[in-house]
């Protein structure tokens, strides 16, 4: 018997794409190509390729160009780097994604320092980290942007709000860290950034109006790390072992969501929360950098 509301980021997620659909006829009534992204997968790890699947199928329900790049597990480093190169020049193509974690012989970041960084609409690009850092325009990473907008649309107020972050990845935690700490709508927030070393994690945990879980631990957060009333956002997706499901495993978040939906004030589920957004963010990362190539500025997202 849970006393949170519960955050329907999927049911927000189908608005954004509806939003980015009809940005996209607009792109196109005025004579622009549509956005065209393009998703490049080595190897074929099951859930990356769930991913992208996911990402194309998304892709085309918005009316994007689509994409698909499938490359074998054993190919070199310069072969995804040419194909980067290829994708750089195509002018169809104003996104590139390519899935990680790519295959242990590959350097991830060689491989996205050689994404434009116009192009980078993961946000993942030193140039667009650093933009971040200091609050210039740029891409933002996916999944800290869904955060933001789950928030925002659910009249989830940030400025001067404790929040707690746990996890300290470059694609979660330590960017949507700077996007909440950011001057203005949707940000202004007192932010900690916590990770595994944290010492005393459980009561740092307990100060937070708004506490987000992105650490990769399933269950890591307990109903007495949630402050009574707060906003618990659950960026995890945990694999557990689960006979009696269809699969033999089912998706847990990194948040126990039974005993913390009873003291939270707001809480996502896992699955249907945070995951759904980050998709719909990617689309509208792509559409912005289509606009910008059509030399408009977004009609849909502040860069803030
Ligand atoms: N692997 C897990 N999440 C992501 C993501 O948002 N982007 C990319 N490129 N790879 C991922």
């Amino acid at each position: 018997m849970g006393q949170a509301r519960i955050l329907d980021g999927k049911a927000l997620a189908q608005t954004i794409r509806t939003e980015v659909a009809e940005g996209v006829r607009q792109i196109e009534a005025q004579g622009n190509r549509p956005p065209g992204l393009a998703a490049v997968l080595v190897g074929d790890d099951p859930a990356s390729r769930t991913y992208v699947t996911m990402k194309g199928k998304a892709c085309r329900e918005a009316g994007f160009h689509s994409v698909q790049v499938e490359m074998p597990e054993d190919t070199s480093q310069e072969e995804l780097l040419d194909k980067v190169r290829g994708l750089n020049a195509d002018p169809s193509i104003h996104g590139i994604l390519v899935q990680l974690p790519l295959p242990a012989h590959i350097d991830e970041m060689t491989v996205v320092r050689g994404i434009l960084p116009e192009k980078d609409v993961d946000g993942l690009h030193p140039v667009n980290a650093g933009n971040l850092v200091i609050g210039l325009p740029g891409f933002v990473p996916c999944t800290p942007l869904g955060v933001r907008e789950l928030l925002m649309r659910s009249g989830i107020e940030t400025a001067g709000r404790f929040t707690v972050v746990l996890g300290r990845s470059n694609l979660v935690g330590k960017p949507l860290a700077l996007l909440l700490a950011r001057k203005g709508k949707g940000g202004d927030a007192t932010v900690c950034l916590c990770h595994s070393r944290t010492s005393d994690l459980a009561s740092i945990c307990r100060q937070a109006d708004i506490l987000i879980a992105a650490i990769g631990r399933a269950h890591f957060v307990k109903g007495d790390m949630v402050k009574p009333g707060a906003s618990v956002i659950d960026v995890g997706i945990n694999r557990i072992d689960d006979p009696s499901a269809k699969r033999g495993y089912r998706l847990v978040g990194d948040v126990d969501y039974a005993a913390a939906e009873k003291v939270a004030g707001a809480i996502t589920p896992v699955p249907g929360g945070v995951g759904p957004l980050t998709i719909a963010m990617l689309l509208r990362n792509t559409l912005e950098s289509a606009l910008a190539a059509a030399g408009q500025h977004s009609a849909v997202t502040p860069k803030g």
